[in-house]
Order: structure tokens, then C-alpha cells, then sequence
């Protein structure tokens, strides 16, 4: 019976308006990989009211018709056993069905007609599961082979290529301003030890500026089990202690810039986020002056946000640095006027006119004491600039956040 009830089962398609009204009672909906039949083989011909040898004609149609339905859905051998079961098999089986129920109770007026149709439809049955088994078995299935055809006019997959991450690329920008004048890049540990991070930094256990720089310390285990003890390593603050593996390393002159993550233990907001960048320089030789310092980040500047920047520093303080200072640009938004398009006040630098950049100075020399340069010979400057902020500013982004959200709608602005 239809789902619908009005006796159009799919497979009924192909059946004579004169079989359809005698099978209507049977019909179904056919599913591939359903084999079945209308079930008629499993009454006999009294019940389907078959009276005449003529009608028997329609009747085995209807049946070969359904076989060449379904084998034409067979193409693999799991299909393949199914359908040459449901119709050959001994038991319940169509042709068997047709046998038990149509043929031995046939009337002796019907009983040739059934007869020879019956080895009609098994011939016809045997020779084509034969073709099909063959088929299926030799992989020339013209189904199988039509799957695997490669259509060469389609149009080709396009795989999509993800890009380097901003912070990346600002990188690789400002690495190449400091390359081109003959500064390298080297890199140090995110898990750094107080020493380096500190002391040797000129920031003594109990000195106050740790207050700013409080951290998240680590906890290390050896494959033997021993843990390191409590304190005694951290994730670094900043790249300064990169500047103190380099001096250890190498002897005067040393121009390096050192790209790379830090962490603090800072909540996140739209400026803080307890993960970021920064890129520390490090300039030490027996000649280096103020001079020399303020030229070369004024170039950096120049060179990053364009010629029209004006640079200032003021004098700030770490530990490390002697004189310390605090670089500013002229603000980027409003050209260094403070008001906005419309006369207001620019919201970026507030009016200032000056963005504040980074922190600065001349290497303190109480550090050179740490890694056995001669104070008295040697001179030198570093700096240390958040990656994160100067990519913000170049590329007016208002949101650290959204570096590290991975929205691709976010990185695909950054191709
Ligand atoms: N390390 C400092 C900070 O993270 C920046 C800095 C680096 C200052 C080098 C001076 C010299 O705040």
C-alpha cells in the first residue's frame, strides 16, 4: 500500500493501467537497496483474481519489469547477494513464491501458461544476476566506472590558503627596518629563570618595579620525576633577558633585536591581555652614544609609521637603563593636532597630540657588571616596544583581543 494511500508506488511507474488496478492492493513504495516486490508471488492466482491465461502475460511483465528495476540499482556485491536472494532464494525467494503459490495450485487451464512464463522469467533472471556478478566482480560496472571518471571540465578545487598572522607580518616588518641597518635577530626562552629575567637586570629580589612585572611562575618536572623548586623558574616578563643571554654570548659589538612572546599576569581587557608581543633591541659597542639612540629609533619610527612622524621621548625609569625614557609618536589619527575631523578632541590620543610607544634607554652599567663587559669601555642602548600596540596603531585595530581570537573574519582583513 502507498504511504499516501493513492497506490502510485514509485515502481509502479512502469505497470499497464490494467495490471495497475489488478496489483494496486500490493503496491509499494521501492527504496533502492530495498529488494522486494509488490509481494504477489505470495498469493495465488484465485486470490489475484487471475482467471485467464491472458492475464498472466501482464502478470509476469509486472514481475520482470520490477526484477530490471532493481538489479539496475545493484553495483556493489553486498547489494548484489541481497537482490539475488530476495529473487533466487530457495525460500523466500520471488521465483520460488511463484513456484509454491502460483504454479502448483494453477488451475490445469493456467498451469502451462504459468509454467512457461515462470522459465521464461527464470532465464531471464539468471542470465542477467549472471551478467551483473560479472560486472560487479570485473570492477566494469558501468555505474562504478562512471563514479570514478574525472570530469576534467569542472572547475578546480580551491583549497584555501591561510595567511601569516598580523603580528606576524608586523614582525617581519620591523625586523626588516632593523636589518637593513645591521641589526640581527636572535631569540631566547618564554620560560626563563629569575635570574635572567631580574637580577641579572638589575632588579634585585625585593626591588618595588616587580610589583609591575608579577608573573606566572612554572612549575617543571624531570623525566625522572624531580620537580623544579617553587619559585625558581617563571614565564618571562619581557625580552629583556634576552639582551643578557646575548652579552653572555657575544662580545662587543652587538646589534640584536629580539622578537617573541611575553606574559604577565594581567586581566584582559582591550589593551592587557596576559600573553604578548614585544620586540626588544639591544645596540652595544665601545662608541654608542645618546645620539646614536634617539637617531636610530627616530629612523625606526620614520620608517614604520611613515616620514611625516615626529618622535619625543621624556624621562621614565627601569632598572636596567640609565638615562630611561619613554618614546612617544606624533599622534597617527590626528597628525599631532589632538582634535578630530570635526574640531573635537581626537579620541585616540586624547588631545595629546603624542601616542606613547615604548620604554627605552642607555644600558645601565651596573648590567654590564653582570656579564663581564667592561663598564668603562663599552656603551650601548635598548629598547623594549610592544608588538601588539604598534600593530594596533599602524593598522587601527581597537581591540588587543582580537589578535587572538583566530575570528577568521578578523585575519582575512590581514591577507
Ligand atoms: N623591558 C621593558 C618592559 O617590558 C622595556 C624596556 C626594554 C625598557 C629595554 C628599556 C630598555 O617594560
Amino acid at each position: 500500500m502507498s504511504i499516501d494511500g493513492s497506490g502510485s508506488g514509485l515502481a509502479g511507474a512502469a505497470f499497464s493501467s490494467k495490471t495497475r488496478s489488478t496489483l494496486c492492493a500490493f503496491d509499494v513504495f521501492y527504496f533502492s537497496n530495498m529488494p522486494t516486490t509488490d509481494g504477489s508471488q505470495e498469493k495465488t492466482l484465485a486470490a489475484l483474481g487471475v482467471t485467464q491465461p491472458e492475464q498472466l502475460t501482464a502478470l509476469f511483465q509486472e514481475i520482470r519489469a520490477r526484477f530490471d528495476a532493481e538489479i539496475a540499482a545493484v553495483h556493489d556485491e553486498a547489494a548484489f547477494k541481497k537482490f539475488r536472494d530476495a529473487w533466487l532464494g530457495r525460500k523466500s525467494g520471488v521465483l520460488s513464491g511463484i513456484t509454491d503459490n502460483w504454479l502448483k495450485p494453477a488451475t490445469p487451464e493456467l498451469k502451462r501458461a504459468v509454467g512457461a512464463g515462470l522459465n521464461e522469467l527464470r532465464a531471464h533472471a539468471d542470465s542477467q544476476i549472471e551478467a551483473r556478478r560479472a560486472a560487479i566482480e570485473s570492477g566494469a560496472d558501468e555505474f562504478a566506472v562512471a563514479k570514478e571518471r574525472v570530469d576534467l571540465s569542472l572547475p578546480g578545487v580551491v583549497r584555501a590558503i591561510g595567511s601569516r598572522h598580523l603580528i606576524r607580518q608586523v614582525f617581519q616588518e620591523i625586523e626588516d627596518i632593523f636589518v637593513s641597518i645591521g641589526f640581527s635577530v636572535v631569540e631566547g626562552p618564554e620560560i626563563e629563570t629569575p635570574y635572567y629575567n631580574f637580577e641579572a637586570l638589575n632588579i634585585p629580589e625585593f626591588h618595588p618595579v616587580r610589583d609591575d612585572m608579577d608573573t606566572f611562575y612554572v612549575e617543571a618536572q624531570s623525566a625522572g620525576g624531580a620537580k623544579t623548586a617553587p619559585g625558581s623558574l617563571l614565564l618571562r616578563t619581557h625580552t629583556s633577558p634576552v639582551q643578557i643571554r646575548t652579552m653572555e654570548k657575544r662580545q662587543p659589538p652587538v646589534r640584536v633585536i629580539v622578537p617573541g612572546k611575553v606574559y604577565r599576569r594581567d586581566n584582559p581587557d582591550a589593551t592587557h591581555s596576559f600573553m604578548f608581543h614585544q620586540i626588544e633591541g639591544l645596540a652595544v659597542d665601545t662608541d654608542i652614544t645618546f645620539c646614536d639612540f634617539t637617531g636610530t629609533i627616530e629612523y625606526f619610527v620614520k620608517q614604520y609609521f611613515g616620514p611625516g612622524v615626529k618622535t619625543r621621548f621624556r624621562p621614565s625609569y627601569f632598572p636596567f637603563t640609565e638615562p630611561s625614557v619613554e618614546f612617544d609618536v606624533s599622534c597617527i589619527f590626528c597628525g599631532g593636532s589632538g582634535s578630530g575631523a570635526n574640531g573635537a578632541t581626537c579620541g585616540k590620543c586624547k588631545g595629546a597630540g603624542w601616542i606613547e610607544l615604548f620604554g627605552a634607554g642607555m644600558v645601565d652599567p651596573a648590567v654590564y657588571g653582570f656579564v663581564s663587559y667592561d663598564a668603562k669601555k663599552v656603551s650601548g642602548f635598548a629598547f623594549g616596544m610592544g608588538m601588539d600596540r604598534l600593530a594596533m596603531l599602524k593598522y587601527g585595530i581597537d581591540d588587543i583581543q582580537a589578535f587572538f581570537q583566530n575570528d577568521v573574519r578578523f585575519l582575512k582583513q590581514f591577507p
